[in-house]
């Protein structure tokens, strides 16, 4: 089965688990789009959301939910995203799309995180999926310099400003073996405003589209 198929059925399958009439956090990317699509074709209403990118954003108000700032209501009942990477222990790499901040953010306010993502995106060790960090570009050389003795092989993203007017670089060859730590680490650094490390704040269920129907991770 196409990677789309997976998609459209894990985004379905998530439907089960929106409240009616609640406050949905979204994140973004080509599986949250499927998601709004599928939400936009049941029944079932939601009073509104709060989106991780202004792309989330367009997309929401062109299928008619309305989007609030986070900090103006109380808290997602859940945040619905998905991931570039996720290991056995749910650790993931997020930010293929450029929506990292956004994202850690809603995750950690909301009160159930639910990640969405297809077989392929599963793996026994995270690193594979170059690491994205958004810098503030004034520190991008002492942030480079930072990576690199850490011993990972930074790349700018040529052409991508995030929603905040920073700037990302993906890090290739880091050893991720203890990602809290690395998460931590990297956190430290200043000039980094978040690294799509998401092993700290991991999502309480994975939803999976594979061939043979959607598996489960608690
Ligand atoms: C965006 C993200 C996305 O969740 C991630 O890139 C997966 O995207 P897609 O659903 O297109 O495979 O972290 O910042």
């Amino acid at each position: 089965m196409q990677c789309d198929k997976l998609k459209k059925q894990v985004s379905l399958a998530a439907l089960d688990y929106v409240p009616n009439n609640s406050m949905i956090g979204f994140g973004s990317g080509s599986t949250i789009l499927y998601f709004i699509k599928a939400l936009y074709k049941t029944k079932k209403k939601i009073f509104g959301a709060v989106s991780s990118s202004y792309y989330t954003t367009l997309m929401l108000h062109k299928y008619g939910i309305q989007v609030f700032e986070l900090s103006t209501v109380s808290h997602p009942i859940i945040y619905v995203d998905s991931a570039d990477e996720i290991n056995d222990n749910l650790e993931m790499i997020k930010g293929g799309g450029g929506a990292l901040t956004n994202e850690k953010i809603i995750a950690a306010t909301s009160e159930k995180f639910i990640c969405i993502i297809h077989e392929s995106k599963l793996v026994k060790q995270l690193g594979r999926f170059p690491l994205p960090i958004e810098i503030i570009p004034m520190a991008y050389t002492y942030v480079l310099k930072k990576i690199i003795q850490l011993g990972g092989k930074p790349k700018y993203r040529e052409g991508y400003v995030t929603d905040h007017g920073n700037i990302i670089i993906d890090v290739y060859d880091l050893n991720l073996g203890n990602p809290s730590e690395i998460e931590n680490l990297i956190n430290s650094i200043p000039g980094v405003v978040t690294v799509g490390l998401f092993s700290i704040n991991t999502p309480d269920i994975v939803l999976i589209g594979t061939k043979s129907g959607i598996k489960i991770l608690k």
